[in-house]
């Protein structure tokens, strides 16, 4: 196939143990079900010696939930795929299971204090969190380590604190990420209620962040401040998959209810990734238009209050 996408965002499931205050999940219809590992399997094959680098585990749940996923790991392996999970951490012995079988591993951990975070991610103990964390990465020194971090008006004084708690858990590198609509069609009152003001946000002092980080020896990644659709590269360089075949076109939009190109399990991929339909919704992001769902992709004030907000793509 030529110019086949590089990664593959796998959904392996649509149930989660948390439910975060700013995640969309909840709103999300749902089937409460996994990819089974027969499907994955086929999917696999379908991406084998194409030039795909590997698979990313996100989406719209928590993917250690689904039972399969050692096994699936191992076949990723097995065929030479590169491996990420993004996960809530919450899961330790399925972490332990999946010791050995990841290049990258994402936590999301949203606070540096048991009260923040156990107040954003409902459900989760920090303690516990915090302990699975630090056996699978003390115990993983080959596997890229991540701590994701999303800002919100309840943990940005934490922010400073996070550096020094990476170092505690072994874990090696910092993304701090913003707020965002993450359906950017659903609309989500709790968004707002935790949005920091980009006048605040702007009060984060980088250069102290970045010498706790430097001291702690923890490298320290940033998105960019302007909306994401403007520099996006998704349709090009990725796809996602729901737990039940659907190729939709990333992790962010990723509801096969609101968008679909097809189904990886009814149609051929190569007629998906070049249908009519992919290429459109492709022209429309390097367009003054993007496609709806697009327009809201990015920081949650950037709509209305970023500086660069008339800022164009080249070759628009
Ligand atoms: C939807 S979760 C799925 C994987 C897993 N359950 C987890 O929490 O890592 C993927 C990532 O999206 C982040 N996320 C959820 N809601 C968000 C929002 N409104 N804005 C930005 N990131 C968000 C989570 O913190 C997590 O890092
Ligand atoms: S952010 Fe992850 S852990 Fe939290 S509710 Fe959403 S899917 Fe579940
Ligand atoms: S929603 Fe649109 S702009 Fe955002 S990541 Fe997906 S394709 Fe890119």
């Amino acid at each position: 196939m030529p110019f086949p996408p590089e990664t593959i965002n796998i959904d392996l499931t649509d149930r989660c143990n948390l439910s975060c205050i700013m995640c969309a999940l909840k709103y999300l219809p749902k089937t409460e079900s996994d990819m089974s590992y027969n499907d994955f399997c086929k999917i696999v094959d379908i991406f084998s010696d194409i030039g795909v680098s590997g698979f990313r585990f996100t989406g719209m749940g928590e993917p250690l939930i689904n039972p399969h996923l050692p096994e699936m790991l191992k076949l990723c392996k097995s065929r030479g795929f590169q491996t990420e999970v993004w996960t809530n951490g919450t899961l330790g012995e399925v972490l332990q299971k999946i010791m050995g079988l990841l290049d990258t591993i994402v936590f999301s951990v949203d606070g540096a204090t048991d009260k923040s975070y156990e107040s954003i991610r409902t459900g989760s103990n920090f303690n516990e969190t915090k302990k699975n964390i630090s056996n699978f990465c003390h115990n993983n020194l080959q596997t890229r380590t991540y701590i994701s971090y999303v800002i919100t008006n309840i943990n940005i004084n934490e922010t400073y604190l996070m550096p020094i708690l990476c170092k505690e858990l072994g874990v090696k590198n910092l993304n701090l990420k913003s707020l965002r609509y993450m359906y950017p069609y659903v609309e989500i009152n709790d968004h707002n209620k935790y949005i920091v003001s980009l006048e605040t946000r702007q009060m984060l002092d980088i250069s102290k962040l970045s010498f706790i980080a430097k001291e702690n020896q923890i490298q320290l990644h940033f998105e960019q401040n302007s909306p994401l659709w403007r520099t996006c590269t998704a349709p090009w360089t990725q796809t996602n998959i729901s737990h039940n075949g659907w190729v939709t076109p990333c992790c962010v939009m990723q509801d096969f209810n609101y968008i679909e190109f097809g189904n990886i399990f009814l149609t051929d991929f190569d007629d998906i990734w070049n249908s009519n339909k992919y290429r459109e919704f492709r022209r429309k992001l390097l367009s003054r238009d993007p496609p709806d769902g697009c327009k809201k992709c990015g920081f949650c004030e950037d709509a209305s209050s970023s500086p660069n907000k008339d800022l164009q793509r080249t070759g628009d």
